[in-house]
C-alpha cells in the first residue's frame, strides 16, 4: 500500500464511536471519562498493558543477579525485530536511538557534502531536523535551503528546490505543525535523480501512516518512539539504508556495539570490528532493561492492529474534523496536501494565545503550532470527542 491511501470503514462506526477498521480502543487506556486527549502528535497516553509491562520491566533490575550474558541483548534484539516487521524493513537496518537529534546526528556526521551545495529543509520544521544541517553547512561551505509550502504544497515545492547542487534532502512524511502531508516517493525520485541523498523524520507519522520503506529508500530515517509509536519516551528508531551499514562511522564507541560483546570474559580484546548491519550506529547502554520491554510491548499491539487499519479509522476521524471546521470558520488543507492521522485548523479570525488554555479548562488537549490548532487524535477518540472540541471552537470563533 503506497502512503496517503487508505481502507474502506464504515462511517457507522465512527458514529457508534468505534474508529471504523478498528474498535475505539479507549479501554486499553487508562483516560478519565471527562479528558478529551487530542494530542497524540505531542506524547500518546500509554497502554494499559504497556504500564504492566513497564512495572514488571523495573522490577528485574532487584535482582541483577538473574540476568545472565545473553541476556543483554536479547530484548533489544526482540525489539529491533519488531520495529523492522513494522517498518517493512530487515532487522539489521534497525539502530536503536535516544532522540531524533541522535539520528540526524548519525546522517549529518556520514554523509558527504562540499562547499557551493545545498542542504533541502522545509520551512517551520522541527528543529531536531535544522540545527544539525545548519552546523555541517558551516562546517563544508554548503547552505541551507528552507522550502515554503506552495499553493500545490509540500511536494511540488520540494520537487523544485531540489537541483543538481542539492547534495542532502531532510525532510519528514508529515509535517509537525499541522498535519500538511509530502509524498515522500516523489521527493525520494527526485532526490535519486539528482544524485542527492534523503534524509527522513517520521516521528509524526510512524505508527498511523502508511510509508513504502521499499520504495522511498532512504538513506537515514528517524522517528521517537512516543508519539505515534506510543512507546516510551527516550528511545526511538533509525533506519540505516544498506550502503551505510558496512562503513558509516557511528556517533559513540560503545563497547556493545563491538563483535563479540556478548562474550563479556575476553571484552579485555579489544576489536575494530562492528557487529552487524545497523548496529554499529546503536547508542550507548541500548539494550535499556526498562525502556526496551515497554516499546516492544508497544510496537506488538500496533502491529496487530495494523498500521493501515490504523491510518485508515484516523482518516475518517480527521474528515470529520475537516467538514466541522469548516463550519465553525476554521481552514484546513485540501485533502491532496494533509495526511490521514492529523490536521490543523487555521481561525480566518487568528489565534488567541489563550486558546489552548481555555480548551485545558474545559479538560480539552491540543496544541496549537505556529499559526496552526494542531488536532492529533488516536484509537481511544471518537465522533463524540470532535463534537466536545467543536463545541469551544465554534464559541471561539464565534461561529
Ligand atoms: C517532527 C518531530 N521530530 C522530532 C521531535 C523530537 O525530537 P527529539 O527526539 O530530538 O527531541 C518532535 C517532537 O515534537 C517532532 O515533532
Amino acid at each position: 500500500m503506497s502512503e496517503g491511501s487508505a481502507l474502506p470503514v464504515s462511517r457507522s462506526s465512527l458514529e457508534s464511536g468505534s474508529s471504523g477498521a478498528i474498535e475505539n480502543a479507549r479501554h486499553l487506556f487508562e483516560i478519565p471519562e471527562d479528558v478529551v486527549y487530542l494530542n497524540c502528535a505531542n506524547m500518546a497516553p500509554q497502554l494499559r498493558s504497556v504500564t504492566e509491562a513497564g512495572i514488571a520491566a523495573v522490577r528485574t533490575k532487584s535482582s541483577p543477579w538473574t540476568l545472565r550474558a545473553e541476556d543483554w541483548c536479547s530484548g533489544a534484539e526482540e525489539l529491533r525485530a519488531v520495529a523492522a516487521q513494522l517498518l517493512g524493513v530487515e532487522t539489521d537496518g534497525i539502530a536503536l536511538v535516544p532522540a531524533v537529534s541522535y539520528g540526524i546526528a548519525v546522517a549529518a556526521a556520514n554523509l558527504p557534502v562540499s562547499a557551493g551545495q545545498t542542504i533541502v529543509v522545509l520551512d517551520q520544521e522541527f528543529p531536531s531536523n535544522v540545527y544539525a544541517w545548519r552546523v555541517l553547512a558551516r562546517k563544508s561551505g554548503a547552505a541551507v535551503v528552507t522550502v515554503r509550502r506552495s499553493s500545490g504544497g509540500w511536494t511540488e515545492a520540494l520537487e523544485q528546490s531540489i537541483t543538481a547542487r542539492t547534495a542532502i534532502v531532510a525532510a519528514p512524511q508529515c509535517h509537525w505543525t499541522d498535519g500538511s502531508r509530502v509524498d515522500l516517493e516523489r521527493v525520494a525520485a527526485r532526490a535519486r535523480a539528482v544524485g542527492a541523498a534523503l534524509v527522513v523524520d517520521a516521528s509524526q507519522s510512524l505508527g498511523a501512516c502508511a510509508l513504502n520503506l521499499a520504495r522511498v529508500q532512504p538513506d537515514f530515517l528517524v522517528a521517537v518512539g512516543y508519539k505515534w509509536l506510543l512507546g516510551p519516551y527516550g528511545l526511538g528508531y533509525l533506519y540505516v539504508a544498506p550502503k551505510w551499514r558496512r562503513t558509516g562511522m557511528p556517533l559513540e564507541q560503545s563497547w556493545l556495539t563491538r563483535s563479540g560483546s556478548e562474550n563479556f570474559a575476553r571484552l579485555v580484546d579489544h576489536t575494530d570490528e562492528y557487529r552487524p548491519g545497523a548496529r554499529r550506529f546503536d547508542m550507548g547502554e541500548f539494550p535499556q532493561f526498562v525502556l526496551v520491554p515497554i516499546a516492544t510491548a508497544t510496537l506488538r499491539q500496533l502491529t496487530s492492529w495494523g498500521m493501515e487499519n490504523i491510518q485508515a479509522s484516523r482518516a475518517l476521524l480527521t474528515e470529520r474534523i475537516a467538514e466541522s471546521a469548516g463550519i465553525a470558520g476554521y481552514d484546513v488543507l485540501p485533502v491532496a496536501q494533509r495526511c490521514p492521522h492529523m490536521i490543523g485548523l487555521r481561525s480566518r479570525k487568528g489565534i488567541a494565545s489563550t486558546l489552548a488554555d481555555r480548551l485545558r479548562a474545559s479538560r480539552i488537549y491540543v496544541s496549537v503550532r505556529g499559526d496552526s490548532i494542531r488536532v492529533a487524535p488516536h484509537l481511544y477518540n471518537s465522533a463524540h470527542d470532535i463534537e466536545k472540541l467543536f463545541d469551544v471552537l465554534r464559541f471561539e470563533n464565534g461561529a
